[in-house]
């Protein structure tokens, strides 16, 4: 059996509301949800093929699907995986809107995460709906939930103050770019690299010298136990992803990614295969895997190739081209993980009074040099 697979599950991709930037089209958002004879035998094969795996609710909008969809999906994992195994688990990723008292106490039972996309007070600059007022009417019990702040053109300097705001309401935070993608391809919402770079090194330059917060702040803290830590994978963007997620359609339809993901690297429909390994097989897997390959050629000589392994290549697709690595992602990532690095490496040498530091980098970096070989993940 296989070790481990991410299924990012678009149940719908009906969405109510209209992001400015979603890389999913209007055409594209449209209603219709899969078939529970669809997903049951998604479920089957993942778990006939692999020890465990992660299921991730996606869209569209999840939750314009009611819970009672997402109770019958859990029974199907629970058939198939075993009830209380360990082989699965689940996040669903939402806009909020939907969110409620009801939906949050069944997240808390089945320990279900929950991912909102949400960038607090500037949320209007992309989103249409108010998620804060579902998030308010939540109880401090059910009130668990991490975010994922988009940022734009017009929100690039604004990271520290969106951190600030998510570190004050003790809720996890991650940061990323808008990409020239679906909808976001024309329209300036796409933040230029430099001034990305400038407004997320803000927000870590904060994190890090706020010894009161109570968060880690995402991508940057990955970066720096990646950098503490042998190189291994940090966010998904870093990640070698392909062979180890796929992403299914309410039509049944399999692509290696959740992003706006074109045709050409279409891997098959999971009502016409008999295994995960025959979508693998495919040759829009192949084709996505060959450019990618050639990518990373170029990266070869990148100093810091073994922390990014080539960088996202459906964030380069829609950037440069698949094949190449010029695009802004590549320019982003260099900035933050080098002054990252130079960050960390300067309290290593210096050792400073840790004190004025986070909790978290405190932990890493004492941790590291009580013993190198050990590092806090
Ligand atoms: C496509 S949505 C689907 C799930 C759900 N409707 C939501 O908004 O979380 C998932 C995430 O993709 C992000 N996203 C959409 N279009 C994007 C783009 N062009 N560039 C970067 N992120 C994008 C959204 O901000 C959201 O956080
Ligand atoms: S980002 Fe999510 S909430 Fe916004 S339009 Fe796209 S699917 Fe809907
Ligand atoms: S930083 Fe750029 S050049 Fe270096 S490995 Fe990543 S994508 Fe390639």
């Amino acid at each position: 059996m296989k070790q481990y697979l991410s299924v990012v599950v678009k149940p719908t991709l009906f969405c109510g509301t209209d992001c400015k930037h979603c890389y999913h089209t209007p055409d594209e958002r449209v209603p219709g949800e899969i078939s529970m004879q669809t997903l049951e035998k998604l479920i089957r094969m993942v778990s006939e093929e692999y020890e465990a795996a992660w299921f991730i609710w996606h869209g569209g909008e999840p939750l314009t699907l009611p819970l009672s969809f997402y109770k019958k999906a859990l029974e199907l994992e629970e058939k198939h995986f075993g009830k209380g195994s360990f082989r699965y688990g689940n996040t669903i990723q939402t806009n909020g809107l939907g969110l409620n008292r009801r939906l949050m106490a069944y997240c808390r039972q089945k320990q279900i995460n929950v991912g909102v996309s949400y960038e607090g007070p500037f949320n209007g600059v992309l989103r249409e709906g108010d998620a804060s007022k579902a998030i308010s009417s939540l109880s401090d019990k059910d009130n668990k939930y991490s975010v994922s702040a988009t940022i734009c053109a017009e929100t690039a300097l604004r990271q520290r103050e969106i951190y600030r705001y998510f570190r004050d309401r003790r809720t996890d935070v991650s940061l990323s770019p808008v990409i020239p993608a679906g909808c976001a391809r024309c329209g300036g919402l796409v933040p230029d690299p430099d001034e990305y770079v400038r407004g997320s090194l803000e927000a870590f330059d904060d994190w890090l010298h706020d010894s009161e917060a109570e968060i880690p702040l995402i991508p940057h803290y990955l970066y720096m136990l990646n950098y503490l830590g042998d190189p291994v994978p940090s966010d998904c963007a870093h990640t070698s992803c392909l062979t180890k997620w796929i992403c299914v359609n309410p039509d049944g339809s399999v692509y290696p990614c959740a992003k706006a993901c074109p045709k050409e690297f279409l891997m098959g429909n999971v009502n016409d295969v008999g295994s995960i390994s025959e979508l693998f097989r495919s040759e829009g897997f192949a084709r996505i895997l060959e450019g990618s390959v050639k990518r990373r050629e170029k990266c070869s000589s990148c100093a810091i190739y073994d922390y990014c392994g080539g960088g996202c290549s459906m964030d380069f697709y829609h950037e440069c081209g698949l094949e190449d690595n010029s695009g802004d992602s590549c320019r982003i990532y260099k900035g933050i993980f080098s002054h990252v690095v130079e960050e960390t490496q300067r309290i290593l040498d210096e050792k400073p009074d840790m004190s004025g530091y986070n909790r978290f980098v405190r932990d890493a970096v004492v941790g590291k040099l009580v013993n190198p070989k050990t590092v806090i993940q």
